[in-house]
Parts: structure tokens; sequence; C-alpha cells
């Protein structure tokens, strides 16, 4: 892949062991013919130097915030808005804290502030530090304001941990840089449009440590959320316990149960259209106790379950000004796929169902294949990846509200 246009991005590599990765990344951008200028933090010295960092850019490597050659040259306010992108590797723990709160105490996050460019993060840190509830909620201000985020990846970590927390590959870095810089050639054909997208399962509690649980992993959601911010959409994805990342651009709710679920996409009302791709429980316990249960010796126990509302077909069939324009279902089925997908779609009061064949691993993995169906029948869509069907539906939903 190469760019059509020359590019430029500004790279911010902060202080972590993985600004090793940021060097490769150069390479892998220069011989793409993307340029490249950076900025090292100060903490980002500790691991690379300027001098290596510049011979690999062929530009000018910045530090320091009060260079008064430089900002007689080019102040940090040009320097932040001259590139297309500006690319965050490794974005520490700190980093990211700075950006989400605003701070400009140093070249990098003044650039940060001050840029009016968009900005792709690849984080890099402990998985204790990145599962902190701080950083997952600096993470969840940074994605809503549209910053893109690369990885991190799971594994074992320099620092002896395993999980979570280590950088994406300068490869995948690149990949997500391409995307940004050319824009994927999407279209903007969502702009002024709200959608409402329900994603991942619900956790229905049986009492305060124990729920019930399904296998969803929110990944297909996840993926037309940002399919639809991509197109210019406004987007909130409603979304039970995941462990992913929220996508760019999308306001994200997260939601425990069934009930929640259908109070938050309510209350998102009214919207354009509604996405219903979330694994809702059906049931509910109908007394979740309060107090942990306690195992009675030799007894069998019983739950008594209630069934939960449903929220694709109490929004379906809201009265005319209240009802979405496009109302859309997944019919997750092991069986009859396109019979009882049909019949789940007349019964809901849908527009579109989308059918998928859970039989075959489709739960948590990367792929799925699916076939929608509307009132001018099915339309079989072969097995792709779960960002393509993500993108198709995105495009067939802009041609629906057009
Ligand atoms: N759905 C919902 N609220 C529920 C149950 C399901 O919004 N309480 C939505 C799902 O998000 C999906 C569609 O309804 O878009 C189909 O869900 P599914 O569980 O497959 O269908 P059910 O109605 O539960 O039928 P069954 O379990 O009998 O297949």
């Amino acid at each position: 892949m190469t760019v059509s246009q020359p590019k430029s991005i500004l790279l911010i590599i902060g202080g972590g062991v993985a600004a090793y990765k940021a060097l490769l990344l150069i390479r892998l951008l220069k011989a793409r013919g993307v340029g490249v200028r950076a900025v090292v933090t100060a903490g980002g010295e500790q691991f690379v130097t300027p001098l290596s960092v510049g011979a690999l850019s062929g530009e000018k490597v910045f530090t320091d915030l009060f260079d008064l050659t430089e900002e007689a040259e080019m102040g940090h306010i040009q320097l932040s808005r001259a590139a297309d992108l500006v690319v965050v590797v490794p974005a520490t723990a700190d980093l990211m804290a700075k950006m989400a709160g605003g701070h400009a105490d140093d070249l990098a996050t003044t650039l940060l502030l001050a840029t009016d460019k968009d900005v792709l993060i690849a984080p890099a840190m402990n998985v204790r530090m990145w599962d902190h509830a701080a950083t997952q909620a600096n993470l969840a201000t940074l994605t809503a304001r549209g910053v893109g985020v690369v990885g991190p990846d799971e594994g074992d970590m320099a620092c002896g941990e395993y999980g979570p927390g280590r950088m994406a590959e300068p490869e995948a870095i690149f990949d997500a840089i391409m995307a940004r810089l050319e824009g994927n050639g999407v279209p903007r054909d969502l702009a002024g449009k709200r959608i409402v997208v329900t994603s991942g399962p619900t956790h229905e509690p049986i009492d305060p440590v124990r729920y019930i649980a399904n296998r969803s992993s929110g990944k297909q959601g996840n993926a037309i959320a940002a399919a639809l911010a991509a197109r210019g959409a406004e987007v909130v994805l409603v979304s039970g316990p995941v462990r992913l990342n929220p996508p760019a651009g999308v306001t994200v709710q997260g939601v425990e149960t069934a009930r929640e679920m259908l109070a938050a996409t309510m209350a998102a009302l009214p919207a354009d259209a509604v996405i219903c791709a979330a694994a809702v429980a059906d049931y509910r316990v109908a007394d979740a106790a309060d107090q942990k249960l306690k195992k009675a010796d030799g007894a069998g126990r019983s739950l008594t379950l209630v069934e939960n509302p449903d929220i694709l077909a109490t929004v379906s069939v809201l009265p005319s000004g209240e009802r979405p324009r496009l109302v859309v279902g997944f019919a997750a089925e092991t069986q009859d796929v396109i019979a009882y997908a049909s019949a789940k779609r007349e019964r809901k009061g849908c527009d579109w169902i989308v059918a998928n064949d859970v039989s075959q691993g489709v739960f948590g993995g990367d792929e799925n294949r699916v076939t929608v169906i509307d009132d001018a029948g099915a339309e079989d869509w072969p097995r792709m990846g779960k960002d393509a069907v993500a993108e198709k539906l995105a495009e067939r939903i802009a041609r629906a509200l057009a």
C-alpha cells in the first residue's frame, strides 16, 4: 500500500521500553513515502536517542518546548498542524492521562493540545496500569473525542507480567496510520445522522457475586459502531460488559443488565436508526439475592427466571414520529437460520434482520457469515471479517437513510 498524495505524520515518542518499536515504524513509513517529523519526550529520550530517530526520519527531531530558535522558525502550534496525522508511540499511562486532562507541560503534550489534526495512539504499559480504572476512564475520554487507538496487544511484557498492555507491533500501527491517512476512501454519507447501536452480552445478577451471561464478545457490535462513525454518524454505543477498546469517535454507554440496556437505548433516542447487535439475555433471575447465596448441604437449588424486556421489539413498535426510520436486529441461530430469522423479523417488527449461524465458532471469533433479510428478501454475504461485515452493513444503512 502506498499513499496517493505525499503525506506526513507528527510522531510523538513517549517514555516506555516500547519506544524502540517507534524506530521500526519510522522505517516502514519512510519506505512508503510518508514524511515523519518526530518529537521525543524527556521519558522517550531514556529509551531512544534523538540522533537515531533523526537518522531514520531524515528530519530534525524536536525535544524541547522552549527552543527560541525553533519558536522563531516554526512555533509549536505550527508544528502541531503541519502534519496530516499526529501519532503517539508509545502512549504511556502518563501521556494518556495528560491528554485526557488537557495538560501542556512539555512540547509533546502542548502539541497534542494545540493540534487540529486526527490523533492516533498506541498505548503501552504494565497490565495493571492498563486495567486501572483511571487509565480506562482516560481511554474512554480520548476515544469519545475521536482519538484513534491501536492495541495494546495481550502477551508477555517486558516487566515480566502477562496480559493486555504490550504495544501493538509496528506493522499494525503502520496499517492503522495508513487507514487514517487514506480515510480508507470511506464517504462521510452518514454525517448528521444519529445512530444507536446495542452490543455485547448482558449480565443478569443471581446474587452480588454471580450472574447469568453469554459468550458474546461485542466485536461485531463495536465494529458496526466504528464503521458508522467512520462514515460521519453520531453514534451512541450501548454496550454490555466487554473486554474491548471503545471505538474512536463513539459515545459509549456501559450497561450490565437487559433492563439497563433498554433504559440507555430509550434515553439515546430520538435517532435515525437503531442497530440491535447485543446478545441480550432473554431471562433474568426473578428475585436476585441481596446477599451472597450460601451452599445448602446436599440440596439442589433452582432459580426462577422471568423474561427480560425486548429492546429490539420495543423500539420497533414505537409510534411513528418516535420510531427510528430504520431498526435493525440480529438473529443468532444454530439451525434453520433463514426461516427462524425471517419469523423473528416479523415477530419483532424490525426492518432488517442480520442473521448469522453461530453454531460455527462465530462467538469471540473475528469472522462472520451473515444473511441480511428485509422486505425484498434474503441477501447472502460471503464469510468475511467482522470489520468487513460492519463496513458493508454501514454502507447499506447509509443508502437506506439517504
Ligand atoms: N434482542 C433485544 N432484547 C432482548 C432480546 C433480543 O433487543 N431482550 C434483540 C437482539 O439484540 C437481536 C434480536 O433481538 O437483535 C434477536 O435476538 P435473539 O436472542 O437471537 O432472539 P430472541 O428474540 O431471543 O429469540 P430466540 O432466543 O428464541 O432465538
